[in-house]
């Protein structure tokens, strides 16, 4: 069977996890394929929420077989508490495959994040702390250490006294800082990580080529989004690896024509955490609404988001740009007590018109929104399951986005519950 990705179509948050969660039931293999655990998905069964970070959302489903693939990056100390948290509370992961070609997210990568956005000020990105960015700089630098060098002591400490070396000097040269020890580092990551973390690890991209010609069922899992992309997205406010559907193939092992349907995630407006630009940013006391009702805090970090109107510009750019075959719009609840509903169609900026993305960063900065204005619904959706009881203003709202997009939308979220949802 082909597989299914699953991506964040604006910049973040859409309820990927949801979505993931909710088409698991009908799958055998859940991946996920970039980013670490700056992502936080959450997940509310029977009104008992798990906010997972770097396991698949599908490891909720005892048939699934949940994998992260190689083109995430792990710090496997949070992969051991997390799946520490989880089985505590009844899931078993036990079916866990970690690629041994990911990379690992080491102290280092932690501290040289934390202290870059300390020296860039009022410039920072507002990441979220994790170590990300330099874990993928090193990546690209050919300098990291993957999961499979906890496998071998020697290399792993050759490889760990080579990168240190230059780490150090970084951090106590630029930053102050006092040097980080390889004794430390290998003592935690071979003698208390390695045992823990070597069963899981296997052979991902053997995995799912096989489950694929056998004819098993792969979601593919995506984090973040679209316009936190590293190449598509507001650059440089984004995160360092490819949440966007070409992503997905070279995060897996999959390759494109392996992967039929793309469904794309989309809140029934806007969120942003962290710095950069967002044409229909709501400052307003609209925006506190959306805030409140919404709850829109970050899952890991418990950041305020940021709000703004829903944007059909940077909906048809994901779609373009990832093939999106579906969407699925989540939060519609959130807009029920709304008299009126704004959505961004097109921006004008130096006197010109953009009904498509302009392709230059600073005029996308300057970018105001031009809005059609729709009739709020204004009564209660979080209990509505059937397409022929949401009122005729939120149908008309969807088909506005159907239409303008061109695409399908499959699936409306009315609450966060497993069970809100409509099916269009
Ligand atoms: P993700 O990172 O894309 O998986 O999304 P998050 O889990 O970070 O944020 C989405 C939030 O919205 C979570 O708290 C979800 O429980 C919640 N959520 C998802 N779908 C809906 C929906 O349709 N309505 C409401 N009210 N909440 C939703
Ligand atoms: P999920 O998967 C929302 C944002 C950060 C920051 C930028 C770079 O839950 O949708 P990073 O730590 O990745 O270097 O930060 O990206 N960011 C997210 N925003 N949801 C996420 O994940 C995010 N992951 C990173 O806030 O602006
Ligand atoms: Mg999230």
């Amino acid at each position: 069977m082909p597989a299914t990705v699953v991506l964040g179509t604006q910049w973040g948050d859409e309820g990927k996890g949801k979505v993931t969660d909710l088409l698991c039931g009908e799958m055998d293999a859940v991946v996920r394929y970039q980013g670490g655990h700056n992502a936080g998905h959450t997940i509310v069964v029977e009104g008992e929420s798990f906010a997972l970070q770097l396991l698949p959302s599908g490891v909720l489903y005892p048939d699934v077989t949940p994998v992260i693939g190689n083109g995430v990056v792990v710090d496997p100390s949070v992969l051991l508490a997390e799946i520490d948290a989880v089985g505590q509370r009844g899931v078993d992961t036990s079916k866990l495959k970690l690629s041994g070609a990911a990379h690992m997210i080491m102290p280092y990568h932690l501290e040289i994040d934390r202290l870059t956005e300390r020296y860039l000020g009022k410039n920072k990105l507002g990441t979220t702390k994790r170590g990300i960015g330099p874990a993928y700089a090193d990546k690209a630098s050919r300098i990291g250490l993957r999961i499979q060098d906890l496998t071998d002591e020697k290399i792993f400490r050759q490889k760990l006294e080579v990168v240190l070396k230059e780490k150090n000097q970084i951090l106590a040269k630029i930053y102050n800082r006092l040097p980080l020890s390889v004794d430390a580092i290998a003592a935690d990551y071979l003698g208390r990580i390695a045992p823990l973390i070597a069963p899981m690890i296997a052979d991902t991209v053997g995995f799912l080529q096989s489950e694929y010609k056998r004819g098993s069922k792969i979601l593919l899992e995506g984090a973040q989004a679209t316009f936190l992309d590293l190449d598509h997205g507001t650059y440089p406010f984004v995160t360092s690896s490819n949440p966007t559907a070409g992503g997905a193939c070279t995060g897996s092992g999959l390759g494109p024509r392996q992967i039929d349907s793309v469904v794309g995630v989309a809140k029934a407006y806007l969120t942003r955490v962290g710095s950069g630009p967002f044409p229909t940013e709501l400052t307003d006391e609209i925006g506190d609404l959306l805030v409140d009702r919404g709850r829109e805090y970050g899952t890991n970090t418990g950041r305020r988001r940021r709000t703004g109107w829903f944007d059909l510009v940077l909906l048809g750019q994901a779609i373009r740009i990832n093939s999106i075959s579906e969407l699925a719009i989540t939060k519609l609840d959130v807009l029920d007590t709304l008299e009126t509903i704004k959505v961004c169609v097109a921006y004008e900026a130096d006197g010109e018109v953009f009904d498509t993305l302009p392709h230059h960063q600073s005029v996308f900065h300057r970018a105001k929104p031009i809005y059609l204005e729709l009739p709020g619904w204004q009564c209660d959706t979080t209990s509505v399951s059937e397409v022929a009881d949401l009122p005729s203003e939120a149908r008309r709202f969807i088909e506005l986005i159907e239409e303008r997009s061109e695409t399908r939308v499959g699936f409306v979220g009315t609450g966060p519950g497993r069970d809100q949802l409509v099916r269009m």
